[in-house]
């Protein structure tokens, strides 16, 4: 069975945050683990370039947006470089794969007769690339997201017949055909659909005079824009292949859609519970197997943000405590459905009690016991991941996309290690009952080296670090985190 799992593509009109790291490594970790049992695997990421958001930060930066956008990308694949992240594609959706695909399903959309022309007034809010209404905004009319008062847009654009799909969204929602994680974001889009009245949405922005040429073009209707939203939530399909004719692609779109999950935070799963079914379906498309949604980090009690100046650079984390330091914190820390809360003093505790104190210590204490001692162990490298003590455990928290439990059942496999040496005292037995003591030690090594396959999606370098060593008899060539005070 094939295993295909998305992260939002972002927007580069900054540099990328925690956030973007926790979405990018949930993906990263589920799709590690899905290549270690052996399937076909397909991890998508990549930003999302037709924003004016981009056009707005170059106009602040004085420089040509396609500069803008290149700096920031590069800082993306930076970031992702220093956390070990696998995706297998990137996509941007400045190319022209994304572009053509976008546009067929555009297509199928006029074809269904599924999107029309209508004359429009209302506030957009560019923050959020979206319309919003009087009494969604704050007491002074500004956004509550982004602290920006709305422009008044008046015009005539195409619209989407969402309304028409609202029964059917509700009915696929409920039999879980489109799975939504945890039960709480389901209720919510369920309570959203039942309790509103589902009106069809802008899908265009009409072209006026001056504009910078950006984003797609309507092909039918060269006056008008696509909405960004549906250009966006488009490159899921199309850096598979939709709207190509190549056989290459067409294998592609077969084999890995539809997706079997696609993460994002809860800021933005209204547009993937009912915008992008509606849209599938209206193209005569599958839907996602599974939506999962996570919350949004926080730090000191409060949503990470610029403004009050509690923002944790992942990248600077990487480089004074290493990727595998970053991704196994956000892993085991972090709550796979609720709001993580992330402080430097967290992040700083947790490295030494569980990397220096716990793995890094652990390996050196095994492998130290078994080279003085010479101690004789058969070939390790036959071992699979459900040899494991807790593999069951841990495939179905894996099963439930729940990458925090997951990360805790192999870290409790670690620290029962400790346990054992601590309960058997190999080090003392040795004295007086050395070949009970060398019994122990085998066994410990073949522990530490499962230990290290069920580490392998949260700390791949580590985990591969841990079975060199475990397999050649060595101890490793540099210290494997040291202590940080
Ligand atoms: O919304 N905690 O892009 P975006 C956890 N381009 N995750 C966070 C976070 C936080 N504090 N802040 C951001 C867009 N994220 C669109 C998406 S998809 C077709 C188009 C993560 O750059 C989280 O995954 O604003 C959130 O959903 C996403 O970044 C929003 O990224
Ligand atoms: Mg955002």
């Amino acid at each position: 069975m094939a295993f295909y799992v998305t992260t939002p593509i972002y927007y580069p009109n900054g540099l990328p945050h925690l956030g973007h790291a926790y979405t990018t490594l949930v993906a990263d970790i589920l799709a590690r683990h899905h290549r270690a049992l052996g399937e076909e695997t397909m991890f998508l990421t990549g930003t999302d370039e037709n924003s004016s958001k981009i056009i707005r930060e170059a106009q602040k930066r004085n420089e040509d947006p396609h500069v803008t956008l290149e700096t920031n990308v590069q800082r993306f694949k930076d970031l992702y470089a220093a956390l070990d992240v696998s995706y297998d594609d990137f996509i941007r959706t400045t190319e022209p794969r994304h572009h053509r695909g976008a546009l067929a399903l555009w297509a199928k959309l006029e074809a269904a007769g599924d999107v029309y022309r209508r004359a429009y007034e209302g506030l957009y809010c560019v923050g959020s690339e979206s319309f919003v209404t009087e009494k969604d905004l704050r007491p002074g009319g500004l956004c509550p997201d982004h602290d920006e008062r709305p422009i008044a847009v008046r015009e005539e654009n195409w619209f989407f017949r969402l309304s028409k799909y609202r029964d059917w969204l509700i009915e696929e929602i409920e039999a879980d055909r489109i799975e939504i994680l945890p039960e709480a974001r389901k209720n919510e889009t369920l309570s959203f659909l039942k309790n509103n009245e589902i009106e069809d949405i802008s899908f265009s922005r009409s072209i006026k005079e001056g504009d910078p040429a950006w984003g797609i073009k309507l092909e039918s209707d060269p006056t008008q824009t696509m909405y960004v939203w549906c250009d966006a939530l488009s490159n899921y399909i199309t850096a598979l292949g939709y709207g190509s004719d190549e056989a290459e692609d067409a294998r592609k779109l077969s084999t890995f859609w539809p997706a079997t999950v696609q993460i994002m935070g809860k800021d933005i799963l209204r547009f993937h519970a009912v915008y992008w079914p509606a849209m599938l379906k209206a193209a005569g498309l599958p839907t996602p197997k599974t939506l999962l949604v996570h919350g949004m980090i926080t730090s000191g009690g409060r949503k990470m943000s610029k403004s009050i100046g509690n923002v944790i650079d992942p990248l600077e984390l990487a480089n004074e405590y290493g990727g595998e330091a970053v991704r196994f914190y956000l892993a085991k820390e972090m709550p796979s459905f609720d709001d993580p809360e992330i402080t430097l003093d967290s992040f700083k505790a947790a490295y030494n009690a569980f990397l220096a104190n716990g793995i890094g210590n652990l390996l050196n204490r095994v492998m130290r016991m078994a080279i003085n001692y010479g101690v004789e162990y058969g070939d390790l490298s036959k071992r699979t991941l459900r040899d494991a003590a807790g593999f069951a455990r841990y495939a179905e928290a894996f099963e439930k996309f729940d990458v925090n439990a997951a990360a805790n059942i192999a870290w409790e496999q670690a620290s029962a290690m400790d346990k054992y040496i601590q309960d058997t005292e190999p080090f003392k037995m040795i004295k007086v009952a050395p070949d009970d003591a060398k019994e122990i030690v085998a066994n410990l090594v073949c522990r530490l080296y499962d230990v290290a396959l069920l580490l392998e999606p949260f700390i791949p370098t580590t985990s591969r670090i841990i079975r060199d060593c475990a397999i050649t008899r060595q101890m490793p060539a540099d210290a494997l985190f040291p202590r940080k005070d």
